[in-house]
């Protein structure tokens, strides 16, 4: 198995840095345009594997798309991070060439690769590289709602005071602050719906928390997040690899599920070999699906910057 994370970033290293450790690869290739950064990245991770025990080869590469020749999965962090007070939206102008061209390179030298896009603004970032690259929809996968799912399951641990691992949660919808929707109707603690558990008020106030979760850390840190998006995508990249078959909310193209078409969204996913497999469907209520129309009408509104930005 070969995996190529493109960013050396900070999503991208601890990325990589958590592939490694799980050694979902025999190689993994880490790929940056900044000279010698990847390869410096890489070098200080294989010294970390006389300590952590992992076998996988790590091999880092300036802008040399030689070196990622016959990768199975590519995991695309490229493009700029967002700063205290922008939205994901706001990096469209400057992510979308670069996601476009990341994703052409890789297809150059991997033509059977399966993608998954966590740059931003991520619906759209997703979109961009399956409308460019024409490739078969389960190939695409971007990564929003593993992660928004994990934000989802912190704050509702720390006000149950319990094992985020007790809980089960489901984010689904636009990955942005006004766009995801926290199912809260399904979540719950081992078999207890949550509702039985908090009053409604605090209910609205972890839904709210969530939705702005990677702003609020944005806010404290002067730049995005890390340690949970890199997870969040190493958990995705282990579900393709070993073929798990994990339920995953993820970005996918959607032609009539959910009510929506020609977009791509947020929905649990089956995730295994061939990519996203299946996408199930949850049986929103009227009110949970009104919610879903509104975010796939501000995903839509990004999407057309790519029609104006002659894209796609
Ligand atoms: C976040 C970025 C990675 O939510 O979108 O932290």
């Amino acid at each position: 198995m070969k995996i190529t994370v493109v960013g050396a970033g900070a999503v991208g290293a601890t990325c990589a840095d958590n592939i490694a450790r799980k050694e979902l690869a025999e190689e993994l290739v880490l790929v940056d345009i900044k000279e010698g950064f990847a390869e410096g990245k890489a070098m200080d991770m294989m010294q970390t594997a006389a300590l952590l025990g992992f076998d996988t080869k790590i091999v880092g590469s300036t802008n040399d798309y030689t070196k990622t020749a016959g990768t199975d999965v590519a995991v695309i962090t490229s493009g700029i991070p967002r700063k205290p007070g922008m939205t994901r939206e706001e990096l469209i102008g400057i992510n979308a060439g670069i996601v476009k061209g990341v994703t052409e390179n890789i297809l150059k030298y991997s033509p059977n690769a399966i993608i998954v896009v966590i740059s931003n603004p991520m619906d759209t970032m997703t979109y961009l590289a399956l409308k460019s690259s024409g490739l078969p929809k389960n190939r695409i996968i971007g990564m929003g709602g593993i992660l928004d799912s994990a934000r989802f399951k912190y704050y509702l641990s720390q006000e149950l005071k319990c094992s985020s691992n007790d809980l089960h949660g489901v984010v689904v919808g636009g990955h942005g602050d006004t766009t995801m929707i926290p199912l809260t109707r399904l979540a719950h603690l081992n078999g207890l719906p949550v509702s039985n558990l908090l009053e409604a008020d605090a209910l609205k106030k972890i839904a709210a928390d969530t939705m702005v979760g990677g702003a609020t850390l944005t806010g404290l840190l002067g730049t995005s997040a890390w340690y949970a998006p890199g997870a969040a995508g190493a958990a995705l990249v282990e579900s393709i690899v070993r073929d798990e078959k994990k339920l995953f909310p993820c970005c996918v193209s959607l032609e009539g599920e959910y009510g929506q078409s020609d977009i791509c969204m947020g929905v649990p996913v089956v995730i295994g070999k061939n990519g996203w497999e299946k996408i199930v469907d949850y049986k929103l209520n009227e009110e949970e699906q009104a919610a879903f129309n509104k975010s796939a009408d501000s995903v839509r509104a990004m999407n057309n910057v790519l029609v104006e930005m002659k894209l796609v």
